[in-house]
């Protein structure tokens, strides 16, 4: 997701008929800050102004587009892109009625161990534009399909030729073959000092078949003092500890939160952890839905994501991680449309994306609809009209672009 810087000229965006900006600042009761009749300018990649059209100021170029909706790039803050292989058949022997066991994963480690860093790049190539294509202009991607100190640097390293969040979950499952005590001492060891200078954050997969809560309380306290940043995996297909855990170490995000006590929504309520649904995920692996609506209701904070992986959600669409959260997980379109915008940028702890404000990177996307509602009234339907991301158009208009108003 590497684009190309945009010149410094200044360029006025117009026939906007929703600007969801996001900005706290704005004050009133609506949670998106939208303003109706909106106009932005970009300069160079930042943002230089928002607010009513006929306010704006003069730009040095001018794009009219058509009566849309304009919102910030989606922020999707939890892929795992560093793969090879295929799990098809899994998937339909789920739909058959097997369960979704942690693993499944093995299957793609050996895949992605087999492929070339080439074969790798080129799925990390295809998925990132694909993403980027439907409007998410930050990812997160993982670690975590390599399971050695060599393979976990090879994927850190390819994940960050593409990303710009990269996260090491070496603690994904214990590697095949290896005695759990001995992979864990290589996590602490070997795996972390291979990994640390090439990513930002370290997650756990704090699950039944996966890491019990002493392993996982042992890798991010070795990863907090590897100056990391914390994230976790918890609660996905059994109650535990991983939201306890995920609280109390101050991780930035704990992530699925299917299977909640009153003490965890409590926790995350209480706490600058952000919980992070992934509503694609839930119906692939037919999980309980996160409880997104209890947690709302709670005062946590919630961002949605799309868990794009072969395994467990294999969608890189946002927009459809955000129409079922509203149709079927209770959340208000406003809601959702935060979550996977303002949510996903607090859950990577930025202010500076997920937002449309004076100073954020300028990353729009414009929907081919009046408002945001549309996500989640024509469910399915390919919205996404153009794309900017840093001030440079990736898909849809090129600077000067006229486009015809919307019929
Ligand atoms: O977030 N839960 C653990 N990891 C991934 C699944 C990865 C896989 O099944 O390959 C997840 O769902």
């Amino acid at each position: 997701m590497n684009t190309p810087r945009a010149s410094g000229a200044s360029i006025l965006l117009t026939g906007i008929a929703e600007l969801t900006t996001n900005d706290p600042e704005r004050g009133g009761s609506d949670l998106l800050a939208r303003v109706r009749d909106a106009a932005v300018v970009v300069e160079g990649d930042r943002i230089a102004w928002t607010g009513p059209a006929a306010h704006a100021p003069d730009a040095d170029e001018r794009v009219d587009l058509g009566g849309r909706a304009v919102l910030p790039g989606w922020v999707d803050s939890h892929s795992h892109l560093v793969f090879a292989g295929d799990r098809t058949s899994e998937f339909e022997a789920r739909m058959a009625g097997q369960p979704y066991a942690a693993g499944g994963i093995v299957t793609t480690v050996t895949a992605t161990r087999a492929a070339s860093d080439e074969e790798l790049r080129a799925g990390l190539r295809k998925h990132v534009a694909e993403a980027l294509a439907q409007g998410t202009t930050t990812l997160e991607t993982k670690t975590g399909y390599g399971l050695t100190p060599a393979e976990e640097l090879r994927a850190a390293r390819l994940a960050g030729e593409f990303v710009e969040e990269v996260t090491w979950l070496g603690a994904h499952v214990v590697a095949p073959g290896a005695d759990p005590g001995d992979y864990l001492a290589e996590l602490l060891g070997p795996q972390l000092d291979a990994v640390r200078g090439h990513v930002r954050w370290a997650d756990v997969f704090c699950e039944t078949g996966a890491f019990d809560e002493d392993a996982s309380r042992a890798v991010l306290l070795a990863a907090r003092d590897a100056g990391l940043g914390l994230r976790v995996h918890g609660n996905q297909l059994t109650p535990g500890p991983g939201v306890r855990l995920a609280c109390e170490l101050g991780a930035a995000s704990v992530d699925h939160v299917n299977h909640l006590t009153d003490a965890d929504v409590d926790a995350l309520a209480g706490s600058a952890t952000v919980a992070t649904v992934l509503p694609a995920c839930d119906i692939s692996t037919r999980q309980p839905l996160a409880p997104a609506r209890r947690l709302l209701d709670a005062g946590a904070t919630v961002a949605i994501a799309s868990n794009c992986n072969p395994g467990s959600s294999w969608t890189s669409s946002v927009a459809f991680c955000v129409a079922t959260a509203v149709l079927q997980m209770g959340l208000t379109v406003a809601e959702a449309v935060h979550a996977a915008t303002a949510g996903g940028a607090a859950a990577l702890r930025r202010t500076d994306v997920g937002r449309v404000v004076v100073g954020a990177r300028a990353d729009l996307h414009v929907l081919d609809a009046p408002s945001v509602t549309h996500l989640a009234y024509r469910p399915g339907v390919p919205l996404t009209h153009a794309v900017w991301r840093a001030g440079a158009p990736v898909r849809g208009l090129s600077r000067g672009a006229q486009v015809p108003t919307r019929g």
